[in-house]
């Protein structure tokens, strides 16, 4: 942990009226991001002190967390009495019984488990409700920006009907890394997993899914409905070629790892994936593991920036979240109800093999889907075109036929509009 992340820690901790008495924290799980949270209150970052941890292994030594008593045991948790649990486990069960709980017996949780959130956040937070016990999740996205927790207490600034961000820090290094040194996927992802930005495993980063949870979180904080992640248009980094991205930079923008939803004519239209960043875009300048957030609110538009993840950064917004739990804060109910998501139309960054297809040029055969070239770009034998917004159905028909036509894998990338 660097200095100034300590002394940063230690201001924002100073400014914050001091409770009468350390505040009792339990944490489920010691992994990467409880033991960041337990080295904080062991250093007195906090006004904190730790009662036990729930972990699997409790032979395994700890380094850097203090002295803390480690159980497998759920029951010997609640009996150490906790002011709060902090949940830190990761994965559905048994982090949502364990949760659930807490909550039933009046205890406050803190989580920053996304995946959690995004498939029982509704539940948990009725439960809260109902017992008036806190309950928050701050660091489940967007894990060093602390803002979810601002909107849910400024209920008419947070009337959102628009979110685009990048959420995933791992595949926006891993996409920022190949742009700059004109490198493949897998080699980037190489050095993200060397510089300790990427896990042993990144397929959840890769193919989109953390992102899907990610999205589904924020779509119910901001009333836009209980979606399901695995019915998100979900599309990975797997397919893009090193001239995917020189040939973006050449129509003058980026490919970024985007997630997006709006809620516009009592429909919520939703997608995942890289896509091609116009240059002038608020997102255009978001590089390497930073991760940020345009949300359409009613008040006009908002920026959030910042780190995404790390151990010290999402130890830092638990931390607070468990301060303001202490304080007894109720939970507030959200605008809940599944939605049915669907896929909206945009632009769209076309690649192809050659400039011709079936004998046609490549733009009268995407003019006979209905489909109109906006910009062309040829480079080392394929072609990118850049479109007008339309709907998936037709662009999913088109790469259909460019295939065929060409016997070449035709690829197409949404884009944002400028
Ligand atoms: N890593 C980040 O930068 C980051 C950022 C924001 C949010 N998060 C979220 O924070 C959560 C934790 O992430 P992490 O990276 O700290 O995970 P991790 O390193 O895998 O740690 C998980 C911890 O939970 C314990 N555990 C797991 N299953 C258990 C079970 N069934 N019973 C008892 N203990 C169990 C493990 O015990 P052992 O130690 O004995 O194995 C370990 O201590 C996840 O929800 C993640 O999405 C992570």
């Amino acid at each position: 942990m660097s200095a100034p992340a300590i002394v940063a820690v230690r201001d924002a901790f100073s400014r914050a009226p001091a409770p009468a008495h350390p505040i009792a924290i339990a944490l489920l799980g010691l992994g990467q991001i409880g033991a960041a949270v337990a080295r904080l209150v062991h250093e007195g970052h906090a006004p904190a002190r730790l009662t036990t941890a729930l972990v699997r292994d409790v032979t395994r030594t700890r380094p850097h967390c203090g002295p803390v008593d480690l159980t497998r045991d759920i029951e010997r948790v609640f009996a150490s009495r906790p002011d709060v649990i902090v949940e830190v486990l990761g994965g559905v069960e048994p982090a949502r019984t364990f949760v659930r709980t807490a909550l039933e017996r009046g205890i406050p949780v803190v989580t920053a488990n996304k995946t959690l959130i995004a498939r029982h956040g509704e539940e948990l937070l009725d439960v809260a409700v109902r017992t008036l016990t806190p309950f928050r999740y701050e660091a489940s996205v967007l894990a060093g920006v602390p803002f979810l927790g601002t909107f849910a207490a400024r209920p008419l600034a947070a009337r959102v009907s628009k979110l685009v961000g990048i959420v995933n820090g791992t595949s926006n290094y891993v996409l920022s890394r190949a742009t700059a040194g004109r490198v493949t996927i897998d080699e980037a992802m190489a050095d993200a997993q060397r510089l300790g930005f990427a896990e042993p495993d990144p397929a959840d980063d890769v193919n989109g899914i953390d992102a899907a949870h990610k999205l589904a979180v924020l779509a119910w904080h901001f009333g836009l409905g209980s979606l399901s992640p695995g019915e998100l248009e979900t599309r990975g980094l797997e397919r893009l070629h090193p001239l995917d991205l020189a040939a973006a930079g050449d129509l003058g923008g980026s490919i970024k790892p985007v997630a997006s939803i709006e809620h516009t004519s009592g429909r919520t239209s939703a997608f995942i994936g890289p896509a091609f960043v116009p240059g002038g875009h608020r997102l255009a300048g978001v590089t390497g593991v930073e991760n940020a957030l345009l949300l359409d609110t009613s008040s006009g538009r908002l920026f959030f920036s910042g780190p995404g993840a790390g151990p010290i950064p999402t130890a830092a917004t638990i931390l607070d979240d468990v301060v303001e739990a202490s304080r007894g804060a109720a939970p507030v109910r959200r605008r809940g109800g599944s939605t049915a998501v669907i896929a909206p139309s945009t632009p769209w960054l076309l690649r192809v093999a050659g400039t011709q297809a079936g004998g046609e040029d490549i733009a009268s055969f995407l003019g006979a889907y209905g489909i109109w070239v906006r910009r062309a770009h040829t480079r080392d034998g394929r072609t990118w075109r850049l479109t007008y917004a339309c709907s998936r159905e037709r662009i999913d028909a088109a790469v259909a036929a460019l295939t065929a036509a060409t016997a070449c894998d035709a690829l197409a990338l949404r884009a944002l509009e400028d």
